[in-house]
């Protein structure tokens, strides 16, 4: 069996690839990404010579390119990852949200049902967020049946993506699995998101910008967590059901920087604590949704899924694989992240960057 995974050279995606060739010795997994700003061959360095796995630059939203690697490879799995991922940017450039994840989402729906046919055999698992049912009061959770409400560019372009890939299962019979998970975190992330910025800027002592007052909750799952459950889900889940993927790890954001930067102290030698005082909030984020938290029962029922990362063990994890990284962080924080860093960073935090 042949699996495509797009988005492959991503944070998730190349996790994921990671994890698949261990997991599952006797399929050949094609890695399929355009190398935007967020994707790096670097992050599939490990599995470059892999005798299962190939890798085919491309672009999700190029017609003839999809054919090909559909045709060529005899892919007949898909685990759909390609996305533009950052909520920042999508408010900055709303269209570039629209083009790969709608656009994209929909050529590869295209393609594949072109390919397959009648199939039965086949799978196409999209992979999204649970930030399409948008924001939580004190209480509650999302599940299954959540009514979508999506507050940004970002998860309006995912939540339209996940309508097609359901309308391609209901109108033409394309054998298809969705998940909508919660927050990532773990190595490969690119410097933009939380996690990363929160420890990339504590290592230059710059100060860790916070939207707000810090007091937006997310729920967060270590992404080797996130892979297994992609796995299980593309293997085991229901044809045409969707299951949510979340941690039930919910903090809030200070929290999580305040455990960061602990953590962070501790494992470079300096008084825990100290670098607390990096942090500087910072004007919130339009539209900032405040709370997101994931009812996992469903997937814990039907397919015996459940976190196995504490949110202590996988932040500990994640600051000695970005300590231990530093020629990846040079390496993947030049270019276009600089940019759009000082673009987005640099009035807020003035004199201190
Ligand atoms: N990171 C999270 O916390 C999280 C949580 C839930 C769901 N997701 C979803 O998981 C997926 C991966 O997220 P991520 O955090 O790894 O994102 P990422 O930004 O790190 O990776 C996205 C990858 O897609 C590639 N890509 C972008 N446009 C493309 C195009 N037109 N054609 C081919 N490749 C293209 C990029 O080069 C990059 O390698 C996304 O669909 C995202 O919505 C992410």
């Amino acid at each position: 069996m042949s699996i495509l995974v797009t988005g492959a050279a991503g944070f998730i995606g190349s996790n994921l690839v990671q994890h698949l060739l261990k997991k599952w010795p006797d399929r050949r997994i094609v890695s399929f990404d355009a190398l935007t700003y967020s994707g790096n061959l670097l992050n599939l360095e490990p599995v470059r010579d892999h005798p299962n796995h190939t890798f085919v630059k491309g672009d999700i939203c190029d017609r003839e390119g999809v054919r090909a690697v559909l045709v060529d490879h005899e892919i007949s799995g898909v685990i759909h990852l390609a996305a533009e991922s950052h909520v920042d940017r999508s408010i900055v450039d709303p269209m570039a949200f629209v083009r790969t994840n709608v656009d994209g989402t929909v050529t590869l729906l295209q393609e594949a049902s072109e390919a397959w046919g009648d199939r039965d055999d086949v799978r196409f698992h999209h992979v999204s967020t649970d930030e399409v049912f948008g924001s939580l009061g004190d209480t509650g959770a999302f599940d299954e049946t959540t009514p979508y409400s999506p507050n940004s560019p970002y998860s309006a372009s995912k939540a339209a993506s996940d309508h097609f890939v359901r309308a391609w299962h209901e109108t033409y019979g394309l054998p298809v699995v969705l998940t909508n998970c919660t927050n990532n975190y773990g190595p490969y992330q690119f410097p933009e998101k939380l996690i990363p910025v929160v420890l990339t800027r504590a290592m230059a002592k710059r100060t860790v910008p916070v939207y707000g007052q810090g007091s937006n909750v997310r729920d967060w799952l270590f992404v080797e967590d996130h892979c297994d459950a992609l796995a299980t889900v593309f293997d085991r889940g229901q044809n045409g059901e969707t299951y949510g993927i979340g941690g039930e790890a919910e903090v809030s954001n200070l929290e999580l920087v305040h455990a960061i930067l602990d953590e962070f102290d501790l494992a470079t030698g300096n008084r825990v604590g100290a670098s607390r005082a990096l942090v500087a909030f910072v004007d919130d984020r339009p539209g900032h949704d405040l709370r997101y938290a994931m009812d996992i029962s469903k997937i814990r029922a039907e397919l015996g899924w459940h976190p196995t990362v504490t949110l202590k063990q996988g932040i500990a994890r994640t600051v000695r694989w970005y300590l231990d990284n530093g020629a990846w962080l040079d390496a993947v924080s030049g270019g276009e992240y600089r940019q759009f860093e000082e673009l987005w960073y640099s009035d807020r935090d003035g004199a201190a960057t």
